[in-house]
């Protein structure tokens, strides 16, 4: 793949990475690759805004030398420290040692502990600007959207924002341009990644949206740092950053789950029965068949998750803990949960399931539901009155 310039003198220089199947260690699946942009703008002075994960290093050199020697960089914009990003800035400035690293104070401290380079560095803050010759860079701190050196960066000059990590997707694609892609897989991969990154950040993602409002910067383009740039309509991802950050989802029930001998299971699919016959929709997910990272962005457009599993030594399922040991840390905005599960004698899975919805801050709206041994008709009935009263509560916003 070659360079793509996205606005005249500025071009993707970045890489798509076909393979990748996790991210952040293996937290969550990135089912679709993804790509690591990187933004080489050509003006008096040379600069890349942000680089690629270190093995990519190499196609990211040689996209530029289609353009420019890379040893004629002058600065090279560090939006993030996260090694996606900066992986390859160690050999842009053994090419170009003169180059100047630009970021925030932050992102100093952060690159010196990882890549120990004795860089000129250039610390910038919010409102800060540099001129490029006919361009300006414009910087806006971004702390913890979502590390606490995270920046963007603006060209007023195209109305162009560069905000890294923030509105990107796990996409690789051989396009560069939201409306070149299926629209369907673009915003559920949009969604997956506000999900699994941005959730429990989204009291900040609001109010720094609030505040490049308040700039009043116009925005003609948004080119993230991962899969593609949004130019149709760029606003329309902000919009639904906003709409994620308030924790507006429909009417629908997940039930997530596992199960040892079948009870369990059992009891969540009568659940289910009761939610469907009061016309709500709801999904079925067992652990671990179904992917952790998959069922959070489901949840992200669903008003309320249904915990299940069966007692195994006093607790849950070895198979349940990393879905809520994950819940806790997403602290899911504006959700409402409840717990079911079997056990044979001292029980346990239920309490440590609404241990788990407290601590992810989320209501628990119907009292949990426990079955000793196989659940019997009466206790079917029971699991489907369970699903009633959750949808009926639903219905009506209680
Ligand atoms: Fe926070 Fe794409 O790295």
């Amino acid at each position: 793949m070659s360079a793509v310039e996205i606005v005249k003198n500025i071009s993707w220089v970045g890489a798509v990475d076909w393979n990748v199947r996790s991210f952040h260690g293996f937290t969550y699946s990135t089912h679709r690759g993804t790509t690591y942009n990187s933004y080489l703008i050509m003006d008096d002075k040379i600069t890349l805004v942000d680089t690629v994960f270190g093995p990519f290093g190499n196609e990211m050199l040689e996209k530029i030398a289609e353009i420019t020697n890379p040893a004629k960089i002058d600065y090279v914009i560090a939006n993030h420290v996260e090694t996606d990003h900066s992986g390859a800035i160690p050999e842009i400035m053994r090419i170009a040692p003169n180059a100047t690293v630009i970021g925030t104070a932050r992102c100093r401290e952060g690159l010196q502990k990882h890549y120990f380079g004795n860089w000129n560095f250039q610390v910038v803050k919010t409102g800060d600007e540099i001129s490029l010759g006919s361009r300006t860079l414009k910087f806006i701190e971004a702390p913890m959207l979502h590390w606490p050196d995270s920046m963007f960066t603006y060209v007023p000059e195209d109305s162009l924002l560069l905000p890294n990590d923030a509105f990107g997707q796990h996409l690789a694609t051989s396009r560069r341009f939201n409306d070149e892609v299926d629209q369907a897989i673009l915003m559920e991969e949009a969604a997956k990644y506000y999900a699994n990154i941005l959730w429990p950040l989204s009291a900040m993602v609001a109010r720094k949206i609030e505040e490049i409002s308040k700039m009043g910067l116009p925005i003609r383009m948004i080119a993230p740092s991962h899969g593609v740039i949004w130019r149709d309509r760029p606003l329309q991802i902000v919009e639904s950053y906003l709409r994620w950050a308030k924790g507006e989802a429909r009417k629908r029930i997940l039930v997530v789950y596992d199960t040892m001998w079948g009870s369990t299971e059992k009891m969540a699919k009568m659940i289910m029965k009761g939610i469907i016959s009061e016309g709500v929709e709801t999904s079925l997910f067992r652990l671990p068949y179904s992917d952790r990272g998959d069922i959070f962005k489901e949840l992200l457009d669903a008003e309320c998750l249904v915990i299940g599993s069966s007692t195994i030594n006093n607790s849950i399922l070895p198979t349940v803990s990393p879905f809520l040991d994950e819940l806790v840390g997403l602290k899911p905005v504006n959700k409402t949960a409840a717990a079911f599960g079997s056990f044979g004698w001292g029980g346990g899975a239920v309490k440590t399931i609404e241990d788990s919805i407290a601590k992810a801050g989320i209501r628990n709206i119907v009292p949990s539901l426990a079955v000793k041994w196989a659940p019997d008709t009466l206790e079917l009935q029971k699991c489907f009155e369970f699903g009633k009263e959750i949808a009926q509560k639903i219905q009506s916003n209680e």
